[in-house]
């Protein structure tokens, strides 16, 4: 496994090979990473990993300084699972200068949800990935494949539009979540929970599921089902941001023909203490 720091490399790197598939992310990885990873070495002929934490999609207020950095860990995880690149860029490789131009989502999907509670999020997450995309693919002969995880099921969704509305040459796949045995979707924020947190935390999911059954028990007030949700999690000592039933296509609020399974998803945000933790359920 080659561990690149330049673009200039990165390109040498990849110059023998003919289908990349490329996972993008922050480092500090868990087996949900890995999972994307295996997923991308069944998909091209070489396996990329990149590993650079993205300033543009932090808010001044949010955890980019304390973001968990551990790329010797990581590398050998990688090696483990077959990587055969790992991109890790400096800031100072990736954006020599003020990166001015940036990606602009469309705000009907990028102002809700993750969005409106962190308001830049999806154009800094744009911009880096189609800066990624660049760097990885540009001179590739054959398919270009990326992966991404369900986790972040909004930002799945944008990265898809944003390749069909610029005809970018890549096909997106979307992995699983993959959870700890009590349901916890694996993050790499897990990190900062306390051991309290930590038990407290499968909660979020937990009130996800609560929502889906309820939805497919048929009780059809969703406001009300996501009030009761709200409140449990709250008198739990969560602030939420968001708790809701969304319907897949768009992430708009389902119509009543829309409340049957297969169509909708739950999705949640919410901070324990200093940390903000999201999740999902597809139902
Ligand atoms: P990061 O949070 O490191 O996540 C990298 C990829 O791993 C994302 O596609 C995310 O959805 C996926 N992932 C995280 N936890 C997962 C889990 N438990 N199960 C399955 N997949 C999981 O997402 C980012 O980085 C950044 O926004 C990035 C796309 C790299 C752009 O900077």
């Amino acid at each position: 496994m080659q561990v690149i720091h330049t673009i200039a490399e990165l390109r040498r790197a990849l110059a023998p090979y003919d289908r990349p598939a490329f996972v993008p992310t922050m480092g500090n990885l868990h087996d949900g990473h890995l999972a994307l990873v295996r997923r991308a070495r069944t998909l091209g002929d070489v396996t990329v990993t990149s590993i650079f934490v993205n300033r543009l999609q932090f808010l001044p207020h949010e955890d980019f300084d304390t973001y968990p950095r551990t790329l010797d860990a990581d590398c050998d995880k990688l090696r483990e699972v077959g990587c055969d690149i790992v991109f890790a860029p400096s800031e100072a490789e990736l954006y020599p200068e003020p990166q001015t131009f940036k990606v602009q989502p469309p705000p009907a999907l990028a102002d809700l949800l993750e969005g409106h509670f962190r308001p830049g999020f999806f154009t800094g997450v744009c911009t880096v990935v189609m800066k990624l995309f660049q760097c990885v693919f540009a001179q590739a002969k054959g398919e270009r494949h990326a992966v991404f995880g369900k986790k972040d099921y909004q930002q799945l969704m944008v990265i898809r539009q944003m390749v069909r509305q610029f005809a970018l040459p890549v096909t997106i796949h979307g992995g699983e979540i993959e959870r700890a045995p009590d349901g916890l979707a694996l993050s790499s924020r897990n990190g900062y929970l306390t051991p309290a947190e930590r038990a407290e935390a499968p909660q979020l999911v937990l009130a996800l599921r609560t929502l889906a059954a309820g939805v497919l028990a048929g009780e059809h007030n969703l406001a009300a089902l996501e009030q009761h949700a709200q409140q449990t999690l709250t008198a739990r000592g969560w602030q939420v941001d968001y708790l809701t039933v969304r319907r897949r296509e768009d992430l708009q609020p389902p119509a009543p023909e829309d409340l049957q399974p297969g169509r909708l998803v739950a999705l949640g945000a919410a901070r324990l203490g200093r940390t903000r933790l999201i999740d999902n359920w597809e139902f």
